[in-house]
């Protein structure tokens, strides 16, 4: 039933993030460069509007409000770069923020929060986007060059396969896991089903890979595989699946529905199925090990999920090249930047 509900709620992110006018501010020009400082003593703004300085990471901050978001922001949802800069102000070293989202706070109905990501480089290089979901540890540090002119829908969908190679391992991992620290029947089940999907979906997006002249990635071999403690396996489930992997749910839902080539469309909303399922699978495992962990340790989770969803904006940032736009369906980075939103939203609940 919790499941139903975490689908529920991604499914109406999806719809709402459809029904947006095509406009939108993030994405927009680079802020200018300068270190990624962790002292950011950037002032409030100079409005009526009680505002107060929340978290301050690096490369992201969030302040808080009281009263209506358009009112206090002088917009809603998300900002262009100019306004940014007016509401987020700089980092302390100068930082120009790149992308900023305001909305309601979501626990107190007469507050709002205002997100500020710096997302250029030196904060986060630039990583092209691999839509693929949940990456084994060993995955993390993977990137991908430009592909080459011309060849930009198989290359990508050569990269997804890769990816999507990598989830195998990394819900095996999982269940090996799950079991060890005696978590339900439910989830293992879950997960050994999710094991299975992954290896389908190697074998369709290979199939788009090729259909688009490319030969799909081979996957990065598997080291030894150990059982790690609690705290581990909550953190690296708390921003693979919770962030990343929800991220590739709703994009591959995304495509599912935008994607003008018709064998692109069919084979994504075959992959979102699983992939929502998924998601509902991450927030599960998610509740399951919070409740088992410290505040402290749960505290850090949560630092971790944050920084996870500035990196992804990042990564977000640019719109995709114009065919995978069109025939693979890839969002543009406004709607990108919305469906991360959804994901933002949820961490703290
Ligand atoms: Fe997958
Ligand atoms: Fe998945």
């Amino acid at each position: 039933m919790r499941d139903a509900k975490r689908i529920s709620y991604f499914r109406r992110a999806i719809l709402l993030t459809l029904a947006l006018p095509a406009c939108g501010g993030s994405g927009g020009s680079p802020a200018d460069g300068g270190e990624g400082g962790t002292q950011d003593e950037t002032a409030l703004p100079a409005t009526a509007c009680s505002w107060a300085p929340g978290v301050r990471n690096a490369c992201d901050w969030y302040l808080t409000f009281v009263g209506d978001p358009t009112a206090c922001a002088g917009f809603n949802g998300s900002g262009t770069a100019a306004e940014c800069l007016v509401v987020c102000g700089r980092t302390g070293t100068g930082q120009a923020p790149d992308s900023c989202y305001v909305g309601p706070d979501g626990v107190d109905a007469s507050a709002g929060t205002l997100s500020c990501y710096a997302t250029t480089s030196p904060c986060h290089p630039a990583v092209p986007p691999g839509n693929g979901g949940r990456r084994p540890g060993y995955f993390a540090s993977l990137g991908f060059g430009p592909p080459a002119a011309g060849r930009e829908l198989g290359t990508h969908f050569a990269r997804v396969a890769c990816m999507e190679a990598g989830s195998i391992e990394a819900f095996r991992s999982m269940r090996h896991e799950l079991v060890a620290h005696g978590a339900s029947k439910r989830l293992v089940r879950a997960a050994e089903r999710a094991i299975r999907d992954e290896m389908r979906h190697v074998r369709q997006t290979a199939a788009l890979a090729r259909r688009f002249g490319e030969e799909p990635i081979a996957p990065l071999p598997v080291p030894p595989r150990t059982i790690r403690p609690l705290f581990e396996m909550a953190l690296e489930n708390a921003v693979e699946g919770c962030v990343r992997e929800t991220y590739s749910a709703l994009e591959c839902a995304w495509q599912a529905e935008v994607a003008t080539d018709p064998v692109v469309r069919t084979t994504m909303k075959r992959i979102a199925r699983d992939e929502m399922r998924h998601l509902a699978l991450a927030w599960a495992v998610h509740s399951w090990a919070k409740g088992r962990l410290a505040p402290d340790a749960r505290a850090r989770i949560l630092d971790a999920q944050r920084d996870a969803v500035a990196t992804l904006r990042g990564e977000l940032r640019a719109d995709p090249h114009g065919a995978l736009a069109r025939e693979a369906g890839l969002p543009r980075s406004y709607q990108s930047q919305a469906l991360v939103h959804a994901i933002e939203s949820k961490l703290a609940g």
